[in-house]
């Protein structure tokens, strides 16, 4: 698969970006109005019994904040974060270590919490509902089994596949947050709070046409303002203006939508090959050469989310948008 300016997966150049924008309080933090306005209540409420915050699990698609919201409980909580992943703990015994080192009301930030293995999914059960896990000592006939009695913790788990998570894994969360992608408006506001931690200066319109190119995603808006910046800095006079950011997002091959080159080649595809469909996935992906899975799992879901492809009973269908944003006509009924 080729590598794409506009995934929203975390990439490598983005780690640096992302530690210094993470916005520390939920005042700070922008959009996601419910999910904000919920986790405010719990955890005032966890505060004034001072208790520790019942465990939280983020559900949505990569780059709309699930690590900046788990750093956010920790910090407003005023305790620790311990920050690691589903894949990276690979035996119960390993899961046990990192329980066992929290202290009372830690936040425990679990995220891609799908990929645990199952022993240690169950090895999770004990210590998320009763704060104590249990450890066997010894082989066959004398083994033992104790109970360990842990610190209460905060899990904050962070998947972008609710679907696959076990239904007791996920009964025992008692916040489950589906983050949503962000307005135009909501990051135009990211866009311009970055900026000026960037000390890079924007106009709101400069700042509009960065958001609308940002397939509504903050980790998206953010790289390629920094990218914005370098064009701004080095063409012209380091304003980032409505020009300059067409300029270099045009550049970049990011459009109007925040296509790229591969979305553009898919809509072409359907247009100008199979007449506007309906088409199956396999054909489409066959012409344009890639896998039908990454078709389908990768490129398509953004381009059917905004309308722009069809899904219907009899394959995929370029919608009116679509032939308009590819400056095609369209000939007779396609849909
Ligand atoms: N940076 C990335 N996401 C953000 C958000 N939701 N609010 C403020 N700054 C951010």
């Amino acid at each position: 698969m080729a590598k794409r300016i506009i995934t929203t997966e975390l990439i490598e150049e983005d780690k640096k970006i992302e530690s210094s924008l993470r916005p520390q309080l939920l005042d700070d933090y922008i959009g996601q109005t419910k999910v904000k306005d919920n986790l405010k209540i719990y955890i005032e409420a966890a505060k004034q019994r001072k208790e520790s915050l019942d465990h939280v699990l983020f559900f949505g698609p990569p780059g709309l904040g699930k690590t900046t919201l788990a750093g956010i409980i920790a910090n407003e909580m005023g305790v620790n974060i311990k920050i690691t992943s589903g894949p990276a703990i690979e035996k119960p015994g390993e899961m046990a270590a990192i329980l066992n080192n929290l202290q009372e009301g830690d936040v425990l930030f679990l995220d891609e919490i799908h990929r645990l293995n199952r022993q240690v999914e169950e090895f999770l059960y004990p210590a998320m509902e009763d704060f104590a896990i249990d450890i066997v000592i010894g082989k066959g006939a004398t083994a033992k089994s104790i109970r360990l009695d842990l610190p209460k913790f905060t899990l904050v788990g962070a998947t972008t596949r609710a679907g696959m998570l076990t239904p007791p894994l996920r009964d025992r969360f008692g916040v489950v947050s589906r983050l949503e992608f962000y307005t135009i408006d909501e990051l135009k506001e990211i866009i311009i709070r970055s900026a000026s931690v960037f000390q890079v200066e924007i106009d709101e319109d400069g700042a509009e046409e960065l958001a609308r190119r940002s397939r509504g995603t903050p980790r998206l808006a953010n790289r390629l303002l920094k990218r914005v910046r370098d064009f701004a800095q080095v063409k012209y006079d380091g304003k980032i203006t409505k020009k300059v950011a067409e300029f270099a997002l045009d550049l970049l091959e990011v459009d109007k939508l925040g296509l790229d080159h591969i979305d553009r080649e898919i809509l072409l595809t359907m247009i100008d090959k199979f007449g506007g469909g309906p088409v199956g996935i396999e054909a489409v992906a066959t012409t344009i050469g890639e896998d039908v899975g990454t078709v389908e799992e990768v490129y398509e879901p953004y381009l059917v989310q905004n309308g722009l492809i069809l899904r219907t009973p009899r394959g995929r269908v370029a919608s009116d948008l679509a032939y308009r944003h590819m400056g095609r006509e369209m000939q007779q009924n396609n849909n």
